[in-house]
């Protein structure tokens, strides 16, 4: 049977985290969930200033790979075993230290909604769909994952989310405050790639530092957003923003 591949694309200084398994709306197996958080890493390494996570094709994700269930995930125990791996995936996503960007068409389900709400930024084309029907199931979703969707809709809509496990349209998770940009499919690789572009054009580091800053609120992490403060000032970037504005011209940022 076919398995989820995870791949990480670099493309100057845009990063694509690609999830594959067209043969069933890209579900993520364990392997794949464990394959995140190293290509997420190696997408900032190797310069990305920008991550977008998508799906190979015109769906998002389907979710965790609910065949995997009777094996890897099939009592309390298994299932504290298989949750460390999506945990994992999402908190590489939720403190990735450059922005990321949820692409989302198609069907956008339980982890796959669990990942998108990781995020920083979510687009989307109307025709995505939307659930986490982890009640259909009957299993828990883990606390981690599912603070970032009460930090994305508000708790009434988590739970309206989660006790309903009913198919929300893109619109109404706009309503919700879910999707950010609701655009035509046509236009939705175009719109995505242009967000992207201007934020690969900006100060890196200010990005990192907004990001802990607000990440703050969350984690209680206050010193390490003070110190990515910090890092701003000492930056040659800040030096170039300056010298940039003074000469009325655009600036060209490093990152460092
Ligand atoms: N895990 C494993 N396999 C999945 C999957 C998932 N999360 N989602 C879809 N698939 C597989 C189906 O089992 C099917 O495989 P098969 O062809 O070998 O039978 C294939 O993908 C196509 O799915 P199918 O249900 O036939 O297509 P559909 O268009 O009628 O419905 C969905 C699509 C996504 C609505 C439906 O598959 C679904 O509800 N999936 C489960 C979503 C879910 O509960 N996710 C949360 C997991 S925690």
């Amino acid at each position: 049977m076919s398995q989820t591949e995870v791949t990480g694309q670099l493309d100057q200084t845009t990063g694509r985290l690609v999830l594959s398994n067209p043969q069933k709306y890209n579900a993520l197996p364990q392997s794949a969930w464990l394959s995140i958080r190293p290509a997420m890493e190696k997408l900032v390494a190797d310069g990305a200033r920008v991550i977008i996570i998508c799906g190979s094709d015109s769906h998002f994700c389907a979710g965790a790979d609910i065949s995997e269930f009777d094996t890897l995930r099939k009592n309390a125990a298994t299932a504290r075993v298989y949750e460390a791996s999506n945990v994992e995936a999402f908190a590489a996503v939720r403190n990735c230290p450059v922005p990321t960007i949820a692409k989302l068409q198609g069907y956008c389900l339980g982890g796959g909604f669990g990942l998108a709400a990781a995020c920083d930024l979510r687009v989307a084309e109307p025709n995505a769909k939307f659930a986490v029907p982890a009640a259909k199931l009957g299993l828990g979703y883990p606390v981690d994952a599912m603070a970032d969707i009460v930090a994305a809709v508000g708790a009434q809509n988590a739970k309206r989310l989660l006790f309903t496990a009913a198919r929300f349209s893109a619109e109404q998770m706009q309503e919700m405050g879910f999707v950010m940009d609701l655009v035509d499919a046509a236009a939705l690789d175009d719109h995505v790639e242009a967000l992207a572009a201007s934020i690969c054009q900006l100060a890196p580091l200010t990005h990192r530092a907004t990001k802990a800053s607000i990440g703050a609120m969350k984690s209680g992490d206050w010193e390490g957003a003070k110190l990515a403060s910090d890092a701003t000032f000492a930056s040659q970037d800040y030096a170039e923003g300056r010298a940039a504005f003074r000469e009325k011209r655009a600036a060209k940022f490093s990152g460092h």
